[in-house]
């Protein structure tokens, strides 16, 4: 059988990890796809940095265009990062060559998810990002497979892993802000840009993307009410805490009859319930749907082995021929989001 060949672009936290599944996990992966995972060839800024992973069996490309294009990769791995520049600029490329892409990369598509979608459909190519959400919690194949026969009522949730470990280390741990996101990043938590962590912005980003799942709306990242956890201090932790709360960065969206409302701020939750009990790097979605109930799913939010799992389950879907629009319908039939002033979840 043919085997499925990887182009990695990016080989940093996430990039390793995937390296590390493909490597120590092939009979796995074959077993279950059909057919071989292989990896053709990488991509990184810096040649010589050690990655604790070996690449001596992969072609090396300088240029992520170059790898993405490459006739010996049929799947684009872009896990670089970055809204545009040469993440978007590889994606484009791959697609328009024909190429699947999978990509970790929530920015990139919170700005430009629906043109990328949409070239993706024109090719006939998927276009997958499991680990952009919620690192290891497969709550994008929740959605766009398990709940498909749901109207979605709420989605909300932790999700920024960054947030959640410093808001419990202040609180727990006794740590200073500081020490807390330095620990955070030790643990490969970080954004290149931290204040796209702590500034809510990462977690708007994830929240835009399943609130286009949701309700099939396109993705309306601009219209997300932000906060991020630079307000909170030590003060507010501690007074919470007397009050039987905890201070969370919660997401929250829904449809309304006035729009689709979305916030992504922080907010007292009582201490007791699952949201106040999510310590550390840990994310939590809760997904409401009009059959289904309430569902809670909870997991590792970032780091290598979570997101890199989120990863390969799509690469996964695209050995096994699972065909699953970008965002659970056809890109072209999303609608324009008519942004509604969120109310309290
Ligand atoms: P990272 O550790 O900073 O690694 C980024 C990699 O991309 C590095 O290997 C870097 O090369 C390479 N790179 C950056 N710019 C490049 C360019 N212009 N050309 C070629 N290579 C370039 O990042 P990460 O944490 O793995 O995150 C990667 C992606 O996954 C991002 O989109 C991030 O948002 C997403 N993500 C991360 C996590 C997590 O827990 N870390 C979880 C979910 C999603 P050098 O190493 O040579 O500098
Ligand atoms: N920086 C992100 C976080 C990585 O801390 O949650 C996972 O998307």
């Amino acid at each position: 059988t043919e085997p499925l060949r990887l182009g990695i672009a990016g080989l940093g936290t996430v990039g390793a990890g995937v390296i590390k599944i493909v490597r120590q996990k092939a009979a796995l992966l074959a077993a279950r796809s059909g057919r071989p995972i292989t990896i053709s060839a990488v991509s990184a800024r810096n040649r010589d940095k050690d990655r604790g992973v070996p690449l001596k069996d992969y072609a090396w490309e300088d240029d992520p265009v170059a790898l993405a294009t490459r006739d010996d990769v049929d799947v684009f791995v872009e896990l670089m990062g970055g809204s545009d520049g040469p993440a978007k600029a590889a994606t484009e490329a791959a697609l328009a060559a024909g190429k699947h892409v999978v990509t970790a990369n929530k920015a990139m598509l919170a700005h430009h998810g629906q043109a990328l979608a949409e070239l993706a459909e024109a090719k006939g190519r998927a276009l997958r990002f499991e680990a952009a959400v919620a690192g290891g919690i497969p709550v994008i194949k929740a959605l766009t497979e398990g709940l498909a026969g749901n109207e979605i009522q709420r989605v909300m949730g932790v999700m920024n892993g960054t947030c959640n470990y410093i808001l419990t280390r202040m609180e727990n741990g006794g740590l200073s802000y500081q020490e807390a996101f330095d620990e955070a990043d030790g643990l490969g938590y970080l954004e290149a840009d931290p204040q796209l962590d702590v500034g809510g912005i990462d977690a708007g980003h994830k929240l835009s993307l399943l609130a286009a799942i949701a309700y099939g709306t396109q993705v309306a990242f601009d219209a997300v009410e932000l906060e991020g956890i630079g307000c909170v201090s030590i003060e507010d932790i501690r007074q919470a805490a007397d009050m039987g709360y905890k201070i969370k960065l919660l997401g929250v969206c829904r449809m309304t009859g006035r729009g689709l409302e979305q916030s992504m701020t922080p907010c007292l939750v009582p201490a007791t319930s699952p949201l106040g009990q999510l310590d550390g790097g840990t994310n939590m979605v809760v997904i409401e749907g009009d059959q289904v109930g309430q569902i809670v799913m909870r997991g590792a939010g970032a780091g290598e082995g979570p997101t890199a799992s989120a990863v390969m389950g799509d690469v996964m879907d695209i050995a096994r021929g699972i065909d699953i629009s970008t965002f659970g319908q056809p890109a072209s039939t999303l609608v324009p989001a008519q942004a509604a002033k969120a109310t309290a979840p």
